[in-house]
């Protein structure tokens, strides 16, 4: 079994494998592509937990905070964009392990992009709920309480869950069930109303930053990095670190385009300009409308669940801002939801298609050409999650997945430039030793950064993926039973 666990698929076979059966749509272009980046990027990171990070840990150095985490996913980003030319198949991340790193660890990171994908849809549900009751709110309607909110919640020690007495969030289940409904019915369609949202959002911060600007009294940002509490993440530098990491959650998404590769026009060229291009476009946004945020405010105020709004608040001439600013963010989310629930779908299809989960995941819809048993299956597990439990319980458990997805797509790239030089690279990742390991090493210190809680759920996730991986995709799998009927063929060391 070890042996079989390293097979790994032959990158040509997989290439050959996706065009000659490709049922879905190429409909998507550079363009779309870096706008369902963006779709997939700007959303709960930078509307909500942008207060929190700079109230908790980082203070007006909040924008550094920004740049760590941006360079991480850009060095990732690279990794992701030499792996999607080269391989421009649906399954992102987890083909890529599968061509370099063997099956064992491509199901890891299948597994964990479940994790990713399928509870951030989760999770930016929750907030998609909590700013939805918001603005209701300020219309004064008010939904019942034990309707709209999860009925758990994070005890006292982070790693207990407790009852809240709601019953469950509606709200968030309702807006996962129109997102899976959109997905389900066409990609095209999809791509067509995330670029409209994209256009709302972008707008809202970019008002927000070229408005805020005027605003800005310099004396909120001294001193720039607060000296820390006495408490390792608590302001100082080890507190810039910490908000790194709680915003790191900003800037997952970018990879979600890369499982579209199958649905594009032109790939190997397509694939690095969305997500390079979306990649920086949200960097500079997100590091300027931190700038702006900690000027117009002292970030001690900024401990709140809508900061951009509490901004504007506070200056009579900015007010009518905030509810567009809202409507923004509400979009926002959606957009977000959208892409990851795209995402999810199509790595259901990839990880069926080699046998490691059940068939029926990879069924492509007859008349849409989409995969419609996968959008289901995330579209209602996802509006469980999100029915049942609340963003901090969520949010970080989505951060490690990626996180490892990213440091192992770092190390896969390095890997196969060693094991495969030869192979044509339409885009090549810069300075690889400097751009992988960099990468690798600033995901892991973000993922180090996050709590104990997270990564005790990291791994009782990781044993269910165990688990199932023994009882089906191991006795499934099309490559192991390749290597069975005709061993050596189908072995690393002959490719
Ligand atoms: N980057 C996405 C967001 O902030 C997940 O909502």
């Amino acid at each position: 079994m070890p042996n079989q666990l390293f097979a790994t698929k032959s990158i040509k076979e997989l290439q050959e494998a996706e065009s000659s059966g490709n049922e879905l749509r190429r409909a998507l272009s550079a363009t779309t592509l870096t706008l369902l980046g963006i779709g997939g990027i700007i959303g709960t990171g930078i509307f909500v937990l942008t207060g929190t990070a700079a109230a908790n840990h980082a203070g007006p150095a909040l924008a550094l905070s920004f740049i760590i985490a941006g360079i991480g996913c850009t060095l990732a980003g690279l990794c992701y964009a030499e792996f999607a030319a080269m391989i421009p198949v649906s399954g992102s991340a987890y083909s890529y392990s599968y061509a370099t790193l063997g099956e064992g660890i491509a199901w890891f990171i299948g597994w964990n992009l479940i994790l990713e994908y399928l509870f951030a849809v989760a999770t930016v549900s929750t907030g998609w709920s909590g700013y939805v009751l918001s603005l209701l709110e300020q219309f004064n309607i008010h939904l019942p309480s034990a309707l709209t909110h999860a009925p758990f919640d994070q005890g006292q020690g982070s790693l207990t869950i407790v009852r809240t007495g709601a019953y469950i969030n509606l709200p968030a289940m309702a807006i996962v069930a129109a997102i899976a409904t959109i997905c389900y019915i066409g990609i095209k369609q999809s791509a067509a109303f995330n670029s409209v949202i994209v256009a709302i959002k972008v707008t809202v911060v970019v008002l927000f930053i070229l408005l805020g600007m005027s605003y800005i009294n310099t004396a909120n940002w001294h001193p720039f990095i607060p000296p820390n509490a006495g408490e390792f993440g608590r302001f100082g530098w080890s507190g810039v670190m910490a908000a790194s990491g709680v915003i790191f959650f900003a800037y997952i998404g970018f990879d979600a385009i890369s499982t579209a590769a199958q649905e594009t026009r032109n790939p190997q060229r397509d694939m690095p300009i969305g997500i390079l291009a979306s990649l920086i476009i949200c960097t500079v946004l997100y590091v300027v409308t931190a700038i702006v945020l900690t000027g117009m405010v002292s970030y001690k105020d900024l401990d709140v669940a809508a900061p951009v709004a509490l901004a504007l608040d506070k200056y009579p001439g900015l007010r009518w801002l905030g509810l567009p600013v809202k409507l923004g963010a509400i979009a926002g989310m959606t957009s977000v939801m959208l892409v990851m629930t795209l995402a999810q779908a199509r790595i259901f299809f990839a990880m069926a298609r080699d046998g490691l989960l059940p068939p029926w995941f990879s069924k492509v819809h007859p008349k849409f050409r989409t995969p419609s048993t996968g959008t289901a299956v995330t579209g209602i597990s996802a509006a469980i999650i999100g029915g049942l439990f609340p963003v901090r319980i969520l949010g970080e458990l989505v951060s490690i997945g990626t996180l490892m997805a990213f440091v192992t797509v770092c190390i896969g790239v390095l890997v196969l430039r060693k094991t495969r030089p030869d192979l044509p690279r339409p885009f090549r990742a810069p300075t690889p030793w400097l751009t992988c390991i960099g990468g690798a090493l600033i995901c892991s210190a973000m993922m180090v950064s996050l709590g104990a809680a997270t990564w005790l759920r990291l791994v009782v996730w990781t044993a269910v993926g165990v688990v199932v991986y023994v009882c089906y995709g191991y006795k499934h799998s099309r490559v192991r039973a390749a290597m069975s009927s005709a061993p050596g063929k189908v072995s690393p060391a002959t490719r």
